[in-house]
């Protein structure tokens, strides 16, 4: 990278980074939004009201990001998924999911950057976001990896109805609640089947942390609510009536969220897995008789 660039690189990170310390800092001392009051008037969703749900034809771009798909199955970003700029990406991630401003300019400016587009006049189509360890990875928990699915646009329905029945918890009306340690055993399982049956298997350090980010997503802007997680992972939608569950009035900062993120990765453990597996083949298929 020429030294311009890199200077101008950690300048922005520097920038990004006391800007998201100094959010994380309003948000402690400053009241919640109220629930129903989170995503903001004059924008879509307000008052839980959605534009309506198209699901894509063949011919509109989609990306491995279920939430990006959302939004533009709803019309929040243009329906055919294609010529968004970065900085309309960065105002929608705002207000739909209620990200603090400073994460909604790094992700947006990183996928510029991976796409080597200028972050303020570009733009793009979806699917150029699932561009192979770019930000998208092997061990997905919603996709199959791209040596067997080349299109990343369409949720892999068996991972996400595996994942929805690992949940474990509740909420207190006794619905089903994906809890932190859930995300952390089904990553771990991915991650031990995708090394087993993809020849061409990657996933650096980086990767694990951008996995455990996405996933992350589902415990904090989805509350870990499964009844909410099933229609925005299967159909790609924003269920009526659906609001962020981060009440934070400047948005879920880098910081905040971080530490979501760390809980989740620090759970994933592929040797446990492989131990809980090897225990389930090894028992006898019935129990013995207790005349045997
Ligand atoms: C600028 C914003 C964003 C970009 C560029 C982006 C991009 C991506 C990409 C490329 C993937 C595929 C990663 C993989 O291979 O698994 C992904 C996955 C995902 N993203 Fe996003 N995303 C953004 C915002 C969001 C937001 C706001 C949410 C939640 C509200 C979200 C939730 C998810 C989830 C749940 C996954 C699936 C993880 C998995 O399958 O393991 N993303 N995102």
């Amino acid at each position: 990278m020429p030294v311009v660039a890199a200077v101008k690189k950690a300048f922005t990170n520097i920038f990004v980074l006391s800007w998201d310390v100094s959010l994380t800092l309003i948000n402690l001392v400053s009241p919640k939004r109220k629930i129903g009051h989170v995503t903001p008037k004059g924008f879509p969703g307000h008052d839980g009201k959605w534009p309506e749900y198209i699901a894509p034809s063949s011919e509109d771009s989609r990306c491995a990001c279920p939430a990006l798909n959302a939004m533009a199955n709803h019309g929040i970003l243009p329906r055919d998924g294609k010529n968004i700029s970065f900085k309309e990406l960065n105002h929608a991630i705002r207000t739909t999911f209620n990200f603090a401003p400073s994460f909604c300019f790094f992700v947006p400016h990183f996928s510029a950057d991976m796409l080597h587009k200028p972050y303020s006049k570009g733009t793009f189509d979806l699917e150029e976001l699932s561009l192979h360890n770019g930000i998208e990875h092997d061990a997905s928990l919603c996709r199959e990896d791209v040596v067997h699915q080349p299109d990343q646009g369409t949720p892999h329905l068996p991972f996400i109805k595996e994942l929805l029945a690992t949940a474990t918890g509740k909420d207190a009306e006794g619905n089903p609640l994906l809890t932190p340690a859930d995300l952390s055993a089904y990553s771990s399982k991915r991650r031990v089947d995708a090394r087993e049956t993809n020849p061409e298997f990657t996933l650096s350090f980086f990767h694990k942390m951008f996995g455990s980010s996405n996933s992350s997503t589902l415990l904090t802007i989805l509350g870990g609510r499964i009844k909410d997680i099933e229609p925005f992972l299967v159909d790609e939608r924003i269920p009526d009536g659906w609001e962020s569950r981060i009440r934070a009035p400047m948005g879920l900062t880098l910081m905040t969220f971080n530490r979501t993120v760390l809980k989740v990765e620090r759970g994933i453990d592929e040797k446990k897995y492989l131990a809980s597996e090897n225990e389930t083949a090894q028992a006898p298929a019935t129990a013995p008789s207790p005349s045997s």
